[in-house]
């Protein structure tokens, strides 16, 4: 029996009016039938039960973040080779190196978020990174890949995660540059889930027009779910994947795919494992990885106690000082026991906590129906965060990379020219990037020169395709000094 427009409009009218949302269909008298038939469609796709829940927990009154009752620092693998790991460290290379020969490792670079701290009016992957080329995130990160591809003989197919906001706009911009040299039939893309935005003084819902909810992406933690109801993960059960390595958007010189990481992840039977920072300051704005009541966790920034981002060791080293870098190895079977584990209400699934954060948000006006650009934020919006799946894993390990080698994100919008730049910005990464490569060629007794403050007095660009570790430069033609002030790309 097909279901008429007549009988989804009661069901969702029944189902809003219950929970005292009942203006969302306010105007839907107004609509054509296609318009009608949209509106429908969004209502349908939210869990309103859930929406009510939140209202009262998440919006009408603030949660608090309780510290927690046992807190310690989490052990981690660190970054260089000292003796004690030496051993172990061959093996896992060895162990990681296996899993990606043998094709069970995919990319994954969610690519959902809406990016509005840069002002880029398109999505996030489509920026211009590089310093000379000026190249996209997206391109950087298929270069990446195109160099272990190369280097292991092997396909690494790759997941993008998008939103209904900027799917469209992503899929169209890998179709224009031909998926950057790779195969396009190994790279997916999907849409996470959408949450509607919440006035922040009534809880209701708002709208950004007659035929809208003010919709925005649900928080990379919906990646978890958006795996698995995409199909992504049964598309890689197919190819044979064990392994995801997670990557966010923004950061140029990610490591996409570590075999060393993904081997010490492997060889201690990890669920789901995080790359750490050394946090350069106390109130740097990164998540702090730590062991909460004997599980390791993430205590995001925004949360984390001033007594706790500050207190040091003997040594006066920061003892909360482990910076979530965003960048995750996750077994596919974790992801799948997660979305498939019994609920309370037997349902199947899980739920990670919700964050709460305070935006501005265009909408209409519920009355007049003009558009409000707010200029103070006006709503709350609502998201779940991927690093709070480390606690339902049953071991999980952290491994320590240099920030220059593997951390130059791009999230904040530049300061104008001749200012200092501005932290985690596109300058700052661009400065980061040329430091990675004089580092490289300076290890391949190229000389660079440098300013007073020890930064490099050049541009300079290696391409992923070429090198990922300083070592790929051995054997190739490199100058011997770089003139300063030159703009070098490799
Ligand atoms: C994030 C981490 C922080 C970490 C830092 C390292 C969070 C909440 N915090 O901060 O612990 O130290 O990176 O750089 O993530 N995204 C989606 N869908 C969404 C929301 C975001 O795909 O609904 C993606 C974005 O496209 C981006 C990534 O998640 O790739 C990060 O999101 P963002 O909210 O910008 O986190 P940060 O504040 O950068």
């Amino acid at each position: 029996m097909t279901t008429t427009i007549t009988q989804r409009f009661e069901a969702a009218k029944a189902c809003l009016d219950a929970i005292d949302q009942g203006h969302v269909l306010k105007f839907y008298d107004e609509l054509d039938e296609s318009e009608q038939n949209n509106l429908l469609t969004e209502i349908e796709g939210i869990d309103w039960p859930e929406v009510a829940a939140l209202v009262k927990s998440h919006v009408l009154s603030k949660p608090e973040f309780a510290v927690p009752d046992s807190i310690e620092p989490v052990p981690w693998y660190p970054y260089n080779e000292t003796k004690e790991v030496r051993a172990k460290y061959i093996e896992a290379r060895r162990v990681g190196e296996k899993l990606i020969k043998e094709g069970k490792v995919a990319a994954f670079t969610v690519a959902g978020g809406q990016g509005s701290r840069l002002g880029w009016d398109a999505p996030k992957g489509t920026f211009p990174a590089t310093p000379i080329r000026k190249l996209p995130l997206f391109a950087c990160f298929a270069e990446y890949i195109h160099n272990i591809q190369n280097r292991f003989g092997v396909t690494i197919p790759w997941y993008v995660m998008t939103s209904p906001l900027n799917h469209n706009d992503t899929v169209a911009f890998f179709d224009e540059h031909k998926c950057f040299g790779l195969d396009c039939k190994d790279i997916m893309f999907f849409p996470q889930a959408m949450f509607p935005a919440l006035d922040m003084n009534t809880g209701k819902v708002l709208m950004a027009g007659k035929d809208a909810i003010a919709l925005s992406p649900n928080g990379h933690g919906g990646s978890l779910k958006a795996l698995y109801t995409s199909g992504a993960l049964s598309d890689m059960h197919q190819r044979g994947i064990t392994q995801l390595s997670y990557t966010q958007v923004d950061n140029p010189n990610v490591r996409m795919i570590d075999p060393l990481f993904l081997g010490l992840h492997e060889l201690d039977k990890a669920e789901m494992s995080s790359k750490m920072l050394p946090k350069a300051y106390p109130k740097e704005k990164m998540g702090v990885i730590c062991i909460v009541n004997g599980k390791t966790s993430v205590i995001e920034y925004t949360n984390l106690p001033d007594e706790l981002a500050e207190e040091r060791d003997d040594a006066g080293e920061l003892v909360y000082k482990c910076g979530n870098t965003a960048t995750h190895a996750i077994r596919i079977d974790f992801i799948e026991k997660l979305n498939t584990r019994p609920t309370e209400t037997g349902s199947g699934g899980f739920a990670l906590p919700w964050n709460r954060a305070e935006k501005k948000v265009a909408c209409i006006d519920m009355e007049s129906a003009e558009p409000i650009e707010p200029s103070t934020p006006n709503a709350i919006k609502l998201e779940t965060f991927v690093f709070d799946a480390l606690p339902l894993a049953s071991a999980s390990i952290v491994y320590e990379t240099d920030r220059i080698d593997e951390f130059a994100p791009i999230k904040n919008a530049d300061t104008p020219a001749g200012e200092e730049p501005a932290k985690d910005s596109a300058e700052s990464s661009k400065r980061l990037q040329t430091e990675r490569a004089a580092r490289w060629l300076e290890a391949n007794r190229v000389k660079i020169p440098r300013k007073d403050d020890g930064s490099v007095d050049a541009v300079i660009e290696i391409p992923q395709i070429t090198a990922i570790y300083p070592d790929d430069l051995k054997g190739k033609k490199l100058p011997s000094k770089i003139e300063p002030g030159a703009e070098v790309l490799l």
